[in-house]
C-alpha cells in the first residue's frame, strides 16, 4: 500500500519484492553500513545497455522522522517503473541512465522513529556522542564535506543539528561520499527529499557562496514548482537555504553541487507547518503525485541537456552540411 507510512522491514521487504517483479531492470546495491551495523541499500533502475551510463540520485529518509520522505520514495519508484511500460520518454531515460534511489538512508534512526510515541520525532543517526556528551545522533545532513561546521550547526552533540566530531564522521555521510564520490562524473542530479515546508533548494547553504549555475538551478527550480502547482494547486517556494529557510553547512545537496553535479536540489514535501513531520497518510497520495511531477521535470531537464542536446547538435551539424553541400553542388551546377 503506497498511500501507508512503513516500517524498515516492510521496505526492505518491498525492495526485495520489486526486484524479482522487475529483474531486467531493478536491482538491490549495499553501498554501506550504519552506526548500528545495518546495512545501506539502494535500488538500481534503468535498463542494461552493457554501456557506461549517466546516472540520477535520489536519497529519501536522511531525517529519521520525515516519514513522507521514504513514502515518496516508494511512490517514486513505482511510478518510472509504470510509466516505463506505457511512455516513451521514460523508456528513453531508462536507456541512457541508471536511477540510484535510497528510500531510507538512516535506517537507524528511521526504524528508531517508529519505536514509540517518545521517539516520533527523532531526526539524527544514532552514533553515541562523545564522552564528554551524554546524547546521541548526528545531524547527517550537517556532516558532509561542504563548509563543514561553519553555519547553522551545533557542537553540543545533544542539539538536533550537532554536525558530528568531524566532517563525513559519519558512516551514513560516508556511504553516500563514497558511492556518489567515486562515480560523480556520471552523476546529472542529485535530489535529497526531506519535509516539510514545500520548498526546493538549491546551492548553497553558505550565504556567501553561490553556485556557478544558480540561475539554471533557479530556472529548472521555478519551472518544477509550476509542474507541481499544476497537480494540486500547491505552492513550493524555490530558494537557496539562507534565502527561503535557513543558513547551513554540510549538507549532502551543497556536497554534491560541490563535487561537480550540476542539478543539486532538496525537495522539502508538505506540509508548510499545519501536521509538520506528523503528515498525516490520507496525505501522502496527493503529496506524492505532485512532488513526482516536479521530480520529472528536474530529471527530464537533465537527462535532454546531456542526451537530446547532443542529439540535436548533431541532427543540425548533418542538416548544415547537407544544406552546404545542396547548396554548393546547385552553385556549381547554376553557375559553371
Ligand atoms: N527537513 C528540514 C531540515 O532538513 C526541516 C524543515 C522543517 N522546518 C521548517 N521550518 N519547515 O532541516
Ligand atoms: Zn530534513
Amino acid at each position: 500500500d503506497y498511500y501507508k507510512y512503513h516500517p524498515m522491514p516492510e521496505i526492505s521487504n518491498w525492495m526485495v519484492q520489486m526486484a524479482k517483479d522487475h529483474p531486467d531492470v531493478v536491482s538491490i546495491v549495499e553501498y554501506g553500513q550504519t552506526y548500528e551495523k545495518r546495512v545501506i541499500k539502494l535500488l538500481k533502475i534503468g535498463v542494461n545497455t552493457g554501456e557506461k551510463k549517466k546516472a540520477i540520485w535520489m536519497d529519501c529518509g536522511i531525517h529519521a522522522r520525515e516519514w513522507i520522505a521514504p513514502a515518496f520514495c516508494q511512490y517514486f519508484v513505482r511510478q518510472i517503473l509504470e510509466a516505463y511500460k506505457t511512455d516513451s520518454k521514460m523508456g528513453e531515460m531508462m536507456k541512457n541512465i541508471d536511477f540510484y534511489v535510497t528510500p531510507v538512508l538512516n535506517v537507524d534512526g528511521y526504524i528508531y522513529s517508529w519505536t514509540n510515541e517518545t521517539t516520533r520525532l527523532w531526526r539524527k543517526n544514532r552514533s553515541p556522542g562523545t564522552s564528554s556528551c551524554n546524547c546521541y545522533g548526528t545531524d547527517l545532513n550537517r556532516n558532509f564535506n561542504a563548509n563543514w561546521g561553519t553555519i547553522g550547526v551545533e557542537s553540543d552533540c545533544c542539539s538536533n543539528i550537532y554536525c558530528g566530531t568531524q566532517a563525513v564522521s559519519e558512516p551514513e555521510a560516508q556511504a553516500v561520499t563514497y558511492f556518489v564520490g567515486s562515480r560523480r562524473e556520471d552523476f546529472l542530479c542529485f535530489l535529497t527529499i526531506h519535509s516539510y515546508g514545500q520548498l526546493l533548494l538549491v546551492p548553497y547553504g553558505h550565504p556567501n557562496s553561490t553556485a556557478p549555475n544558480y540561475k539554471e538551478l533557479m530556472d529548472v527550480g521555478l519551472a518544477a514548482a509550476d509542474a507541481i502547482r499544476k497537480v494540486h494547486g500547491k505552492s513550493y517556494t524555490v530558494g537557496t537555504s539562507p534565502a527561503v529557510l535557513y543558513p547551513n553547512s554540510g549538507s549532502s545537496r551543497d556536497w554534491a553541487r560541490m563535487q561537480g553535479i550540476p542539478l543539486a536540489y532538496t525537495f522539502e514535501l508538505r506540509d508548510d507547518g499545519t501536521f509538520g513531520f506528523e503528515l498525516p497518510e490520507d496525505q501522502i497520495k496527493p503529496t506524492c503525485e505532485e512532488a513526482y511531477s516536479g521530480a520529472l521535470h528536474i530529471i527530464t531537464y537533465a537527462h535532454d541537456k546531456a542526451f537530446n542536446g547532443a542529439v540535436a547538435t548533431a541532427t543540425a551539424l548533418v542538416f548544415s552540411l547537407g544544406f552546404k553541400l545542396v547548396s554548393e553542388t546547385a552553385f556549381i551546377l547554376i553557375c559553371c
